[in-house]
């Protein structure tokens, strides 16, 4: 090795020892004849002392150095002079004396400070993006999700799980979102799909007697960027035989405590896992990805709301929609202003508007006077009707009340996204605790508006709920599948899915009746599932599993802002690697052995 120890390791047991140390110039400071280095590697920086008088040669290597220069470094530990201590770095306490240094390589002057705390354009990070990777919160990340993705093959392996690669060219494998196609050169006009997921393989895997399986699994998904997608991302992929959905999230939730546990100890969870249904997470939340770190739970008033005059809440009651909200307690001296901003985030959301009401005054419900509500215009009805909605709600003096009127799924969605970011803004979301829940009991099919057909809630492969097993086979197009239960579950937190799974079908009549029900014809579903269904015909073994995407989990372990921070290479909200200029044009007689030509 061309170094003997690691820069950061050096603490004050290194005293008097005489180090080699290789890395990068981070920072360089000249004072007046003396030339301080801080020379980085992964583990961190040290300072490093440059004395012309008591080593020349090495005071001229340090003299030339520029920052991101690549130097070999010889020298003695020392303890600093008393003062000069950094205690916000770990090598704070000690310098090493440089007796001989040596250019390992020069460097080209980075287009951004290369540093923690310095604001760079993404774009221009993502373009440069070995150099962004230096960053030592990067290198944090990197590590982190080395850590996480290490603990999951041991957990597993320690359970007799098998970890088996599935191939990256294959066929559509339905998610949900639309595929990369492949072109094959061999049998032109012909493509290969890359995995959304691994799901039908690892069904295969079953029937082939695996048992248990994981794979850390790349999936690939054309669809919209945001946030928290990225269009290639990692999954544990994980799937069992002979076992119920009680065996998956049990295995679950000891993997997740286990690991937060080992991995980020300074973490809080809640033990155990909280568990909503589906239903209840709606009701209670206006979402099925709930951040559970906070309260203001939400309340349907819409029977109440009924007796107002108010025009927006009595059209949107007729046409079927419902009036909820929920109470921001303690936030009844929002000013007319920060209430001005509410009702354009509610816009921003998506809602036509926002009601509020804030109950000034403290002491008993039965106390408030007209003087004490503040309330929006039209919602003014007698004090006794106000003092039913809040008890309703259960609001107090000093609390305020927000309500919005809406077709259902919409007022839950709007509800929901004003409720995380009033959780954040008032500080309620802690940002040290992981509310790990799962939401189970999930709808087997949606209904699809635009294409007038019933879609997969999870995806077709989904069991569903014990006992409606007649239901489906008693299907005739026009009924209405919405009532039907699945055996699908979430693991969420912080607002945010952390993973799906589900007990599968293994059945073929009954994966057959679902293929049906979502609208595949007869030809449709053996040229895209024949395989599968075919498989099953040789003994398929009832079996489950869950897929936790790794992205997700390690941008909120790290609390980075952007699932993109804890990706070595990570893809732009446009789908473009900025690094290689990906995707890109191709050559004429590459198109041409494909058999493809392009079209304006
Ligand atoms: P699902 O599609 O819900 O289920 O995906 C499982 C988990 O993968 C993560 N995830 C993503 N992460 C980053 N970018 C994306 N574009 C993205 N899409 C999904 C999420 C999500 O919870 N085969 C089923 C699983 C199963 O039934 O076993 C599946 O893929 O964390």
């Amino acid at each position: 090795m061309l170094k003997s120890v690691n820069c950061g390791e050096l603490d004050e047991g290194h005293i008097a020892t005489q180090p080699t140390l290789a890395g990068w110039v981070a920072r360089r400071r000249d004072h007046g004849g003396i030339i301080f280095l801080d020379l980085r590697d992964r583990s961190g920086v040290v300072q490093v002392v440059f004395n012309p008088e008591q080593s020349p040669e090495a005071y001229r290597v340090a003299e030339q150095a520029r920052s991101e220069w690549v130097l070999q470094v010889a020298g003695t530990v020392s303890r600093r002079p008393a003062g000069s201590e950094n205690p916000a770095m770990p090598t704070g306490n000690v310098e090493v004396m440089a007796s001989t240094a040596r250019v390992l390589n020069s460097a080209l002057t980075p287009p951004f400070y290369i540093a923690d705390d310095v604001e760079v354009d993404e774009s221009l990070r993502l373009r440069y993006r070995y150099l962004d990777l230096r960053r030592p919160v990067m290198q944090r990340n990197l590590i982190l999700r080395h850590r996480v993705v290490k603990f999951i093959r041991d957990f597993l392996d320690a359970r007799d799980f098998l970890e088996v690669e599935t191939p990256i060219l294959i066929k559509s494998t339905p998610e949900g979102a639309r595929d990369f196609l492949v072109p094959s050169r061999m049998q032109k006009g012909s493509f290969y799909a890359l995995p959304q997921s691994p799901q039908q393989l690892k069904q295969l895997l079953m029937v082939a007697g695996v048992e248990r399986y994981f794979q850390i699994a790349r999936c690939f998904r054309d669809e919209d960027l945001r946030a928290d997608r990225q269009p290639e991302f990692t999954q544990l992929d994980l799937e069992m035989s002979f076992v119920d959905q009680e065996d998956i999230l049990a295995l679950t939730e000891a993997l997740y405590t286990q690991m937060v546990e080992t991995v980020t100890p300074e973490k809080q969870i809640i033990k155990p896992f909280p568990r909503l249904t589906y239903d209840e997470a709606m009701t209670r939340f206006g979402s099925d990805k709930p951040d559970l770190r906070f309260g203001m739970e939400m309340t349907d008033v819409t029977d109440l709301a009924k007796e107002t005059q108010f025009r927006v809440f009595q059209t949107t009651i007729e046409k079927g929609g419902i009036i909820k909200g929920f109470v921001v307690p303690g936030q009844a001296g929002y000013t007319t202003q920060q209430v001005r901003d509410l009702e354009q985030a509610a816009r921003d959301a998506g809602a036509a508007g926002l009601s509020h009401l804030r109950l000034r005054g403290t002491g008993p419900l039965g106390g408030l006077k007209d003087e004490d509500v503040v309330i929006s215009a039209g919602l003014r009805m007698p004090l006794e009707w106000t003092r039913r909605l809040a008890e309703r709600m259960g609001a107090r003096r000093g609390d305020m009340v927000l309500l919005m009127a809406g077709p259902p799924k919409q007022c839950n969605q709007w509800l929901s996204t004003l409720r995380h970011q009033l959780g954040q803004k008032l500080g309620l979301a802690d940002p040290n605790l992981l509310a790990l829940a799962f939401v189970t009991d999930f709808p087997l099919f949606d209904w699809n508006e635009e294409s007038k057909r019933w879609d997969s809630a999870h995806h077709p492969f989904t069991a569903p709920a014990e006992g409606e097993e007649a239901l489906l086979d008693q299907f005739k197009p026009g009924d209405d599948m919405s009532r039907l239960r699945s055996r699908a579950y979430d693991l969420v937190c912080n607002g945010s899915e952390l993973a799906s799974g589900s007990i599968r079908i293994h059945r073929p009549e009954l994966q057959e009746k679902v293929f049906t029900i979502l609208g595949y014809t007869k030809e449709q579903v053996k040229a895209q599932f024949g395989h599968l269904l075919e498989a099953f015909e040789y003994g398929a073994p009832p079996h489950g599993g869950i897929a936790p995407g790794i992205d997700r989990l390690v941008t909120i372990l790290t609390g980075a802002s952007s699932i993109r921070d804890v990706i070595a290479f990570p893809k732009t909200q446009s789908g473009a690697d900025l690094l290689f200029g990906a995707p890109s044009a191709v050559d004429a007689h590459q198109l041409r052995e494909l058999g493809i030509r392009l079209v304006e």
